[in-house]
């Protein structure tokens, strides 16, 4: 018998695009069918929105680009600007209707969490004033938009290049993938990290990956400025090898 299936897992999380390990993109309706195995087995299907929420994809949520409703929605980063630490979970009635109605007598605090900075004023007015923002400055269209952009000139700058493994881009965020140096995994995306840092490039390193999340405010000049830094970069960390 295998030691997980679907008897003893209880929630599937995922991010609707794994972000923090590199850009990778989901196959299309790979969410969907996630969704559904999800159903059949009774399983709760978490998403996890710290990259992909607020924006990123140019719609609210990975939620709402990929039409797939999870159980429960963490978030955090852009809802401040990703300045000031702030993150919510967000969960569908049956969940919250199963906390409220535990049967607890009245006087207790239905799931509760005792963290030091709970509620803290500063973050919640980061969170209002940014989601102000977001909406008078119609953000998440612009970053939609200049997602556009910036997937154009990470695939015209870098597709068929020598040394580049794949280019992955989705919303305003993107990842070049670099042929790793032979027996130092990780080591070349990080030199040409160190390399576009003091050039005044800040992007992040992953695996053998270089991922760009630009904020939304990010200009059309900007983005070629960035993919020629990074072209430059690149070069260089080749040339040297
Ligand atoms: C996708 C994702 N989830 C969770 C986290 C952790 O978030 P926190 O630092 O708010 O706990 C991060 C942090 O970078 C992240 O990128």
């Amino acid at each position: 018998m295998p030691l997980h299936d679907a008897s003893n897992v209880a929630a599937i999380i995922v991010e609707p695009i794994a972000g923090s390990a590199g850009w990778y993109v989901p196959p299309m309706d790979y969410l969907k069918r996630l969704r559904a195995i999800c159903d059949q087995h009774g399983i709760l299907l978490i998403f996890d929105e710290v990259i992909t929420g607020f924006g990123r994809l140019g719609v609210n949520f990975g939620a709402d680009f990929y039409g797939v409703v999870p159980d429960m929605l963490n978030f955090a980063k852009c809802v401040t600007n990703g300045v000031i630490p702030l993150g919510g979970v967000v969960c569908r009635e049956h969940i919250y209707d199963a906390m409220m109605n535990a049967g607890n007598p009245e006087h207790m605090i239905e799931f509760f969490h005792g963290y030091t900075y709970s509620g803290h004023p500063v973050a919640c007015a980061a969170a209002i004033a940014t989601l102000n923002l977001f909406k008078q400055e119609d953000l998440f269209a612009r970053a939609g938009q200049m997602g556009q952009l910036l997937g154009h000139a990470l695939h015209s700058a870098f597709a068929g290049k020598a040394g580049i493994v794949s280019i992955r881009t989705l919303g305003l965020a993107g990842a070049i993938e670099l042929m790793p140096l032979a027996g130092l995994p990780g080591k070349r995306a990080y030199d040409v990290f160190l390399d576009c840092f003091r050039q005044g490039l800040l992007v992040r390193p992953a695996g053998e990956n270089i991922v760009l999340c630009p904020p939304y405010i990010v200009s059309e000049s900007q983005i070629a400025q960035m993919v020629e830094t990074l072209t430059a970069c690149i070069q260089r960390s080749f040339a040297a090898a």
